[in-house]
């Protein structure tokens, strides 16, 4: 039976064939994997494939300003830094305390866990990108309680968003890839004399998918998936 789940296309080729059309839209999509593995390039391409089509977007962060997130997707050619300037898109770097300022007309108690989400509600966004959930650790008391509580409130809303996780350990599930609705890993890791990447969609409620690990590649477009192809006909 054909999912009758809507979805929302991710921007990143090769990705939606693998997804069955796209991530289900409204859910929370936990994105994991180690660094440079592509989870921020992913992100990128998912935020601008939002503001091509006219939605209103979201992109949070504190591991780099606007102006470094824009450098480091120039060598791509997906269109990323009109997209973030595009006036139905608001990026927020939570480093800067005008960001964490701005914040406050969402809410005063509870601090971020309740403030981002109730913005996300407030924007009337369709899709969000929170790089990561490390945040929690640096603008939060007691971060493993929150996470639980941020991520209800994330699911809450009806905006389509990825929350990245850092993970050095593919085999070591956070509570995280718990509670999301959906889990796509990012793999870069070493086999023989080269790194080997690729993606694999762990979990996504509601519909079927192949867990198998595909190769990605990075082009000029930004990450390409190869929902066809095995790792052992790529890599072999
Ligand atoms: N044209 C390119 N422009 C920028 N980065 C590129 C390019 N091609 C390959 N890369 C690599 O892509 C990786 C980007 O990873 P990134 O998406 O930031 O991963 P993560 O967020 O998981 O740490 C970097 O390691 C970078 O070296
Ligand atoms: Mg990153």
């Amino acid at each position: 039976m054909p999912s009758t789940l809507s979805r929302d296309s991710t921007g990143c080729q090769g990705m939606d064939e693998l997804l069955s059309g796209g991530l289900p839209a409204d859910r929370l999509h936990v994105v994991s994997g180690p660094p440079g593995s592509g989870k921020t390039t992913f992100s990128a391409q998912f935020i601008t494939e939002g503001a091509r089509r006219g939605e209103e977007c979201v992109y949070v962060t504190m591991h780099e300003t606007k102006a470094e997130l824009v450098q480091d997707m120039s060598g791509f050619q997906f269109g990323f830094e009109k997209a973030i300037r595009s006036s139905n898109t608001t990026f927020l770097d939570l480093t800067e305390e005008s960001a964490r300022q701005s914040l406050t007309k969402y809410g005063s108690a509870g601090g971020l866990r309740n403030r981002l989400p109730a913005m996300l509600a407030g924007l009337d966004a369709d899709r969000a990108v929170i790089d990561s959930t490390m945040l929690l650790d640096h603008f939060v008391d007691n971060p493993e309680e929150a996470l639980t509580d941020f991520i209800t409130r994330l699911k809450g809303t009806e905006t389509t968003i990825l929350l990245v996780s850092e993970m050095t350990d593919p085999t070591a599930y956070a509570e995280e890839h718990y509670l999301a609705h959906g889990v796509v890993f990012f793999h870069n890791y070493l086999d023989g004399g080269g790194m080997t990447r690729a993606v694999q969609p762990i979990k996504m409620r509601g519909t079927p998918i192949n867990s198998d690990m595909r190769p990605i590649e990075f082009t000029d477009r930004g990450v390409q998936v190869y929902p066809d192809q095995d790792l052992e006909s790529t890599y072999g």
